[in-house]
């Protein structure tokens, strides 16, 4: 409440039209808090005195990890996990960081993230800005050891071209493995030029046979019964016999699970009083306006899958109705991105509440309804 009436306002002004340099900001003050011990228990008590703990009975198990509660927060926010600890401290139960490339790289050119308020939904163009896989590798590195799982999300640098694909993902994940308790392949960004190409079913099924057999090696080596979980991410614009070839291609291979959905590249979950300037914009829609089509997108991958793939499901959950009506089609987790921005510090803490309160007995049984006549 305090976050919508006074911060957001404040947040979404001060930076007049650049939304990315807030979020800059924000991510900074997380970043300094993560990095002293005394700031992140600070965030933490902060967090359960305005809006309590989170308690344990939400705690799952999942891809054989262990999650403190279900409500992660997803990838693109951390994108060079340097803010894990203040993340965990205010309430998200995994964070996924990444994308991250082999190469680091700039992203496309700014302005590259706009909010659309009236509909709570953002467009990004981001194109993986991020430090890449060494300098990720050597901050995770030097984290201790977190309470909560920790996913990497795992891209293809811009300059490779897609035919190089496997050997920059394979990099990638080299560099990295020691630090992801599970890792997220990501082929499903719109802003990476023909990356969604490999949801295609066989260049899907090469890059995941190659994944795969380098995590098994992986595990043999380390003496793991099972190789760390791998997952792929995909697009809520993939048609129906598309998101089919992606399920089976994930059991044929062994892959662990799905993350649904990534940002859109569709526009029609938009209201029509959305100026044309910024529906326009190029780029991946995400919030509110996707929230029905992940939905749709989980229940369909859950008919396919079913216990055996599960699901983390994303996409426009502000509030505990939302998580619930993802777990209703069959995702086992959730994370979200653009209700953080919209809600504040609080939403997995009031994510976890509402699911709570759901699930309590009512104190007092509801009224008889009288009969008529
Ligand atoms: C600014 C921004 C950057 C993002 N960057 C990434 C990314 O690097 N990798 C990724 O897999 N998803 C990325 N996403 C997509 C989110 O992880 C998520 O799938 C999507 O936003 C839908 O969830 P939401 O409606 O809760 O935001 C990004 C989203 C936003 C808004």
């Amino acid at each position: 409440m305090l976050y919508r009436r006074i911060a957001r306002p404040l947040f979404f002004g001060m930076a007049g039209r650049d939304a990315e340099s807030i979020h800059g900001r924000v991510l900074g003050g997380l970043a300094a808090a993560s990095r002293s011990p005394a700031l992140t228990r600070a965030v933490a008590m902060a967090g359960e005195l305005s809006a309590g703990p989170i308690p344990s009975s939400l705690a799952r198990e999942v891809f054989g990890l262990r999650f403190p509660n279900p409500i992660g927060l997803a990838a693109g926010f951390d994108k060079n996990a340097v803010a894990i600890p203040a993340l965990a401290a205010l309430g998200f139960g995994f964070v996924e960081v990444g994308t991250v490339t082999r190469l680091p790289q700039p992203g496309n050119p700014r302005p590259r993230l706009f909010r659309i308020v009236s509909d709570e939904a953002l467009i990004n163009r981001m194109g993986f800005n991020n430090d890449g896989a060494q300098v990720v590798a050597a901050r995770l590195a030097g984290l201790p050891r977190q309470s909560i799982p920790i996913g990497v999300s795992l891209g293809k640098s811009k300059v490779t071209p897609l035919d190089d694909a496997i050997d920059d993902y394979l990099g990638s994940l080299d560099l990295l493995y020691a630090w992801g308790d599970y890792f997220a392949v990501n082929i499903s960004s719109p802003n990476t030029p023909g990356l969604r190409d490999l949801q295609a079913r066989d260049r899907l099924d090469a890059l995941l046979s190659a994944l795969m057999a380098r995590l098994r090696e992986r595990a043999a080596a380390a003496g793991r019964a099972q190789p760390k979980p791998l997952l792929v991410k995909v697009a809520p614009d993939l048609d129906d016999a598309a998101l089919d070839d992606v399920v089976d291609v994930c059991l044929a291979r062994g892959a662990s699970g799905l993350v649904a959905v990534n940002t859109t590249i569709a526009r029609d979950g938009l209201g029509a009083w959305v100026p044309r300037e910024l529906r326009e914009q190029a780029g991946g829609l995400s919030g509110r306006p996707l929230h029905a089509r992940a939905a749709e997108v989980v229940a369909r991958l859950h008919r396919l899958a079913g216990d055996r793939l599960p699901i983390i499901g994303c996409g426009g959950v502000f509030h505990g109705d939302d998580a619930r009506r993802l777990f209703d089609a069959g995702a086992s987790l959730i994370q979200l991105y653009t209700s953080f921005i919209y809600e504040g510090p609080n939403v997995a803490r009031d994510i976890c509440h509402d699911l709570l309160a759901e699930v309590a007995p009512s104190p007092t049984p509801p009224p008889l309804t009288r009969e008529r006549g």
